[in-house]
């Protein structure tokens, strides 16, 4: 009965925030110049981030980047850095489930490409009046060729040659904390649907939360024809998340003739 009546309530949420797509006008408040800001991190933190200012353009960052997201983004390209250092320039890139898409600038100093950020509930609203679609918009504007789609995944087609995909829902109670309909929650048709968007050599990363969602999406991953390399736990020397995160890496490699193998 109550789980009837939450449903309907968000069902009549999601209805009304369909149809108040209007944002107020999103501000960040941009980082200007990094270099003080890095001179103050602690030595490891600014070791890496020396290291990474020299593998990667950051110059956007001081008007792109939020001061809030410095750290989550340097986080981010940290991670796509260690486990992503081989990928080809992609032709197209895509972030899945981005919400107002803070790691955008992380996203294009790693590779510079038209990225196309896609979120489901991209007209969820901030005290501010603006929208995540709103601010995400924002922060395509600074970001050459970035794009951003309110709506689901599954209305794209491929192919994109690179994919991020941070904290799929792939467990009830993560699901359920977003307030998002039920008919949303489908883990393994979301996942076909990903992995169909991959070109031939294209990769995926998923990143999950906790040990739990990682093991739930090692068993997702080991009923399809992909190849996979798990990541394990992700280190880096920004602790930027409170529960651990765990990676994977995946190919389809269509091109090379594995579908089926593992
Ligand atoms: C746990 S949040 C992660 C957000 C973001 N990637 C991050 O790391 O902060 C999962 C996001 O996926 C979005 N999402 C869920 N189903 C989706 C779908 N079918 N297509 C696009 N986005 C979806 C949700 O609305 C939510 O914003």
């Amino acid at each position: 009965m109550w789980s009837t009546l939450r449903e309907l309530r968000i069902q009549a949420d999601w209805w009304l925030k369909g149809r108040l797509r209007w944002s107020a006008p999103a501000r960040i408040d941009p980082v200007g110049d990094l270099e003080p800001w890095l001179a103050d991190l602690p030595e490891n933190q600014r070791a890496r981030a020396e290291a990474l200012r020299e593998r990667y353009d950051l110059s956007s960052w001081s008007t792109g980047c939020d001061r809030e997201d410095v750290e989550l983004n340097l986080y981010h390209l940290d991670i796509l850095d260690q486990h992503l250092s081989d990928v080809p320039a992609p032709t197209r890139a895509l972030d899945v489930g981005c919400r107002a898409w803070w790691n955008l600038p992380a996203n294009h100093a790693f590779r510079p490409a038209p990225w196309l950020g896609i979120e489901l509930d991209g007209h969820q609203r901030y005290v501010d009046g603006a929208t995540r679609a709103g601010l995400a918009r924002r922060r395509t504007e600074l970001f050459e060729g970035a794009s951003y789609r309110t709506g689901s995944v599954t209305e794209l087609d491929g192919p994109y040659d690179l994919i991020v995909w941070l904290l799929p829902y792939i467990t009830p109670g993560a699901f359920g904390a977003d307030r998002l309909p039920r008919r949303y929650f489908s883990p393994d048709a979301l996942l076909d649907h990903v992995l169909g968007l991959l070109s031939e050599q294209g990769t995926l990363l998923i990143i999950n939360q906790g040990e739990d969602e990682a093991r739930v999406q090692r068993e997702l991953l080991a009923s399809r024809s992909v190849e996979v390399t798990e990541l394990g736990r992700l280190e880096s020397p920004w602790p930027a998340f409170e529960t651990e995160r765990y990676g994977f890496r995946c190919s389809v490699n269509r091109a090379a003739g594995v579908e089926g193998a593992r």
